[in-house]
């Protein structure tokens, strides 16, 4: 790969040949064609009229398009490829949420590795992911996409996806260039419903929404998408404050950035632009360098140059950013590495990788009496359930390249796993997730009554998470929750595991189960993974990325929330039935909660158990009195207690007590997974400074204000075990 300095000097040369036509096609990203290339398109090609194309699956097209802009065009230059290659290409990993659970931001990376590799031999250099887009909304199809609800573990596993995607170098065959998407505020859509309007106080977005974003520049993301939704009032795709001075200015960002699907067109529609005229330069304007699908840019830039609105300045320096990243991803070498030759199917090594990943992700919410890991003793299991036997549904939201032939159900892994002489008994019992047809159910309760235990499989389909689909119930859809009921009168034990995009409200549930797996969409290796959890193989570790609902009207709830004058945890709560009739007005019990359902959520952040026991215990700090700017430690000792290797996710809390703005009751700072033997106990060391522990005060500086902080070390965010500490200047 050629020298940044080195790029910089070619991207120039070539700009310096490039007629104004020329630079704006650079800027302009089409989908490709269905069928054949038409012919309008080749001659926009030879033109130089289009600098990327996305989903361009077709191998031979693929490559013709390039030989085209590369051959045919007066200037050769390449088109960049762009793919959604969300969670895996062929190979699927699970969804970003749930790899999230995992807390191992390393296997993040190598399953993006895997997948940038898939990609790359397909033909695609370009994906638009990771979506780091803060979720404390679990009605928004899209928290699927993403890492949850936390700025810290969502910035972690961003940076590392992005050097997963990217690699060290771009031109290698095995890397494409990333894109952090959606800058900015997606996630808060109000209403949890999917493109609405995000109103985020500054010092908000800066503390919680914008560090994925910042952690995706600072490891070296290749190029950024602005996002759909307003935020304060002016879209995203046309906001110069944040694609600019915060960006670009703030940041050093020095990739480019792409609108999303048409949301340069979309400004019209939120009431932000006149027309595609006024869409085009907002958006220049505003540094989106690229424009997705619509077509503001082809027919509007040239005219808006030629009249001075928009600065040729700021068109030369976009097409500069474009230039850059395909130098840098190797598409001006010779001989072309456009390759277009998709695997025939996952390798051995990627479906291992998929195996750990969505083992380690899976999180026991449940387990009664240690219903599991199951006894080896068991000769006979039900397999229930519209998700236990279907390998398209187990893939997730974003599956576009994967397969259905190439993914292990539950069902298959568990006949697989048993052999022969185990006696399986399976029925759907409904035929999908949303199926209302309790048809099957007599037959699905016989299988559970011939059998010594039961392994119950429910959720959402696919489709019914992700972009456009957000959901106002967040319960089980159908009648599964009927089923559950109905399979529960066998009295027989009942493992219930629950694939589904989003944290579903699974409270009226749970207590039919003895165990509960909530395993997302866990992708190409679900069964396989599942299997191994259930009989033991291995321990589950995954812990919650997203608070868990009691109840769509309990949104938001998420773990960093702000203490009230009157927090519920300080007095006794007067329950709905505890109140008397007629009662005369009273504040009953002066706290903030609900009435019917109180304050705690049904599953908090950071939560998920292991067929093992950890102890914490010793937390200790290098010192009580931290001096600012410098280095500290805070420790704890972890002990296996139980008698099962295993892996426990250890978590770091902090609250800043009294602030010129007041912090949230809890904050994660740090976490690391750790693997321990039966009766071992390690000393865990977190390595912190005072730089962490700050916020954007009123005037939106960072400050880390002196004072007294609580730190807490434990395996999810309820934890007690608590030390203080000051930091003085
Ligand atoms: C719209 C989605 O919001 C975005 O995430 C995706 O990358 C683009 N479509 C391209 O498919």
């Amino acid at each position: 790969m050629p020298l940044n300095n080195e790029i910089d000097e070619k991207a120039d040369e070539l700009l310096a040949k490039m007629a104004l036509a020329e630079k704006i096609g650079q800027m302009v990203q089409i989908a490709g064609p269905k069928g054949p290339i038409p012919d309008d398109l080749k001659q926009r090609l030879r033109e130089g009229k289009i600098g990327s194309m996305l989903n361009v699956t077709d191998p031979q097209t693929n490559l013709e398009i390039q030989r085209i802009a590369a051959e045919e065009s007066r200037l050769g230059i390449p088109l960049i490829m762009a793919r959604d290659v969300i969670h895996g290409f062929r190979t699927l990993f699970p969804i970003p949420l749930a790899q999230a659970a995992t807390w191992d931001p390393q296997l993040a990376e190598a399953c993006a590795k895997a997948a940038a590799k898939e990609a790359r031999s397909a033909g695609f250099q370009w994906t638009f992911a990771p979506m780091m887009d803060i979720a404390r909304d679990p009605r928004w199809g899209r928290v699927a996409e993403g890492f949850g609800e936390d700025p810290v573990l969502a910035a972690r596993f961003a940076s590392a996806m992005v050097r997963g995607f990217q690699g060290s170098d771009l031109s290698d065959p095995g890397s494409i260039a990333a894109c952090a998407k959606h800058f900015a505020g997606y996630g808060a859509a109000e209403g949890g419903r999917d493109y609405d309007t995000a109103n985020i106080p500054e010092n908000l977005l800066r503390d919680v929404y914008l560090p994925p974003f910042k952690a995706a520049v600072d490891a070296g993301v290749a190029t950024v998408m602005s996002a759909f939704n307003e935020i304060n009032g002016i879209p995203a795709t046309g906001n110069i404050r944040l694609l600019r001075h915060i960006l670009r200015n703030e940041w050093g960002f020095s990739g480019f950035v792409v609108s999303d699907w048409r949301s340069v067109a979309e400004m019209i529609d939120h009431g932000f632009c006149e027309d595609m005229k006024d869409a085009a330069e907002k958006s220049v304007l505003a540094g989106v360098d690229m424009e997705m699908q619509s077509s503001a840019y082809a027919d509007h830039l040239e005219k808006l140059a030629m009249e001075g609105t928009v600065p040729r300045t700021l068109i030369d320096e976009a097409v500069r950013r474009i230039l850059r990243i395909k130098w840098r991803l190797g598409l001006f070498n010779k001989p072309a590495p456009y390759y277009a030759k998709p695997a025939d199917a996952p390798s051995m090594e990627d479906r291992e990788l998929s195996r750990t990943a969505a083992l380690k992700s899976i999180v026991l919410l449940k387990n009664k009496n240690r219903l599991l890991p199951l006894s080896k003793n068991i000769r006979s299991l039900a397999v229930i359930g519209p998700l236990a036997d279907d390998p398209y549904e187990v893939l997730g939201t974003w599956n576009r390249d994967g397969r259905a032939e190439d993914a292990v159900t539950p069902l298959a892994a568990v006949r697989n796993f048993l052999g022969e002489s185990f006696r399986i008994h399976y029925s759907a019992g409904l035929d999908y997730s949303r199926s209302s047809d309790t048809g099957q159910f007599a037959r699905a309760l016989e299988e559970a009554q011939r059998s010594e235990a039961v392994l119950l499989f429910v959720g959402e389909e696919a489709i019914l998470s992700g972009e456009a689909h957000s959901r106002a119930y967040l319960n089980l859809p159908g009648s599964q929750e009927a089923l559950i009921a109905e399979i529960a009168r066998s009295g027989k034990p009942i493992v219930l595991v629950i694939l589904a995009g989003r944290p579903l409200t699974i409270g009226a549930v749970t207590q039919y189960a003895d165990a509960v797996l909530y395993a997302w969409h866990p992708g190409t290796m679900c069964g396989p993974a599942i299997v191994d959890l259930i009989f033991g193989n291995e321990s589950p570790s995954g812990k919650l990325p997203i608070t868990f609902p009691k109840t769509e009207g309990q949104i938001p709830v998420y773990h960093a929330h702000k203490s009230t004058g009157r927090p519920p945890e300080n007095v006794p709560l007067t329950m709905m039935e505890d109140i008397p009739l007629r009662a005369y007005q009273s504040s009953l019990g002066d706290a903030s909660r609900y009435l019917d359902i109180g304050y705690l959520p049904l599953y908090p952040f950071g939560y998920g158990l292991s067929y093992t026991e950890f102890v914490y215990a010793n937390i200790k700090m290098s010192s009580n009195r931290i001096r600012m700017d410098e280095p500290f430690e805070a420790s704890v000792e972890v002990t296996n207690t139980g008698g099962m290797e295993a892996e426990e996710v250890v978590q770091l809390y902090i609250r800043d007590l009294t602030a010129s703005l007041t912090r949230p009751v809890r904050e994660l700072k740090d976490f690391e997974r750790i693997r321990l033997k039966p009766k071992e106990t390690r000393t865990v060391v977190f390595h912190l400074s005072t730089d962490v522990l700050g916020f954007h005060n009123s005037v939106m500086e960072y400050v880390v204000e002196p004072g007294r902080f609580h730190l807490w070390i434990g395996g999810d965010s309820t934890t007690t075990l608590m030390t203080e500490f000051a930091v003085v200047r």
